[in-house]
């Protein structure tokens, strides 16, 4: 039986309006698979309907091929996870011309995530990038807390971020940059502040958290690597703060993710300023978690007697924090 809604009689969850702008580029939904969680995407084609989603983020691309860090890469904890993946990737030659074409049958927004151990590495990506169709715009990584010189230096420092952001803006002639913030900074706002300066379309807020798990009893790392990076719920609180100071420092769209599971924490982020939201660890649980939230989120803002998602973006009411 299709609901409809007691204020408005005779309209359905199918009359609301989820799509959203960021920038110049519509969405179909806020929905967005996030990088290093949804592979490049052709991995998910035999189970989720890509055109379905809001769009996704590419694993992380470099100027080589990376291997990455030694087994176990991932380890549960409390209301989270840790990885230590180590930025595995086939390089972003490879990605061009093996994935990227396989990929243009979809309608669905690309964005390649984008890494580099040097700021000339960042752009050479780039530049390659610019030279391929099929991509909607880049997502800047200035924020892997893996791997030794994998990004963190750019991420801690707002010189070295707006630095490296400026001269990615250069070589993104032809699409929209986002950049992926670093969570553990000692101001977020003006993190992003600086990369809106430098000339960032849109910022994605954050990514994981440093942090280990251990065994006393083999007084080892649970991960190949000493140390990973937190993700899932047990980040949401964390991150929601970051999104709602990140927004009100800058004109920019911002991108939020951490620890979203279900519609609530959709529109947790939206509420504090997010155009968008991108969805992570919930995919290792269950690989159609991005499909199903989109479907779920219209129910949520239709039993909000909302038309449109937009209508809450940025609404949170300070005084009752
Ligand atoms: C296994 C794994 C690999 C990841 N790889 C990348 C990556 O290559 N580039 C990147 O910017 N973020 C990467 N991330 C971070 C996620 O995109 C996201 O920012 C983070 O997991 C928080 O969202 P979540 O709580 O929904 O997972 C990775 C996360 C996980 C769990």
């Amino acid at each position: 039986m299709t609901s409809s809604s007691a204020a408005n009689p005779g309209r359905t969850p199918a009359d609301v309006d989820l799509s959203v702008a960021i920038g110049a580029l519509r969405f179909r939904n806020p929905i967005i698979a996030a990088s290093g969680t949804f592979g490049y995407g052709l991995e998910f084609a035999q189970l989720v309907h890509l055109n379905r989603l809001g769009g996704f983020v590419t694993k992380g691309l470099s100027l080589q091929p990376i291997e990455g860090a030694p087994a176990p890469r991932l380890c549960e904890t409390p209301s989270g996870m840790l990885n230590a993946v180590g930025l595995q990737n086939v390089g972003v030659r490879a990605f061009v011309e093996q994935k990227l074409p396989l990929l243009r049958k979809f309608e669905v927004p690309v964005f390649a995530n984008i890494f580099g151990y040097c700021q000339q590495d960042y752009v050479e990506v780039i530049r390659i990038l610019e030279d391929a169709e099929g991509l909607a715009g880049y997502e800047l990584n200035i924020s892997c807390p893996n791997v030794k010189k994998g990004g963190l230096q750019f991420g801690n420092d707002p010189s070295a971020a707006g630095e490296v952001v400026r001269l990615a803006r250069k070589a993104a002639a032809r699409r929209p940059l986002w950049v992926k913030l670093s969570p553990l900074v000692a101001d977020i706002g003006l993190m992003a502040v600086t990369a809106e300066a430098e000339g960032a379309d849109a910022l994605t807020v954050a990514n994981t958290y440093p942090a280990m798990a251990v065994d006393y009893r083999t007084r080892m790392s649970r991960l190949g690597n000493p140390t990973g990076g937190l993700s899932g719920p047990a980040i949401k609180p964390i991150t929601l703060r970051l999104v709602w100071v990140a927004s009100k420092a800058v004109k920019i769209p911002v991108v939020g993710l951490g620890g979203i599971e279900t519609a609530s924490d959709v529109l947790d982020y939206i509420l504090m300023g997010a155009s968008a939201v991108q969805v992570g660890t919930a995919s290792f649980t269950d690989p159609q978690a991005s499909e199903q939230l989109s479907a779920s989120l219209r129910e949520a803002v239709f039993d909000s007697n909302l038309f449109s998602i937009n209508e809450l973006r940025g609404k949170f009411l300070a005084e009752n924090g």
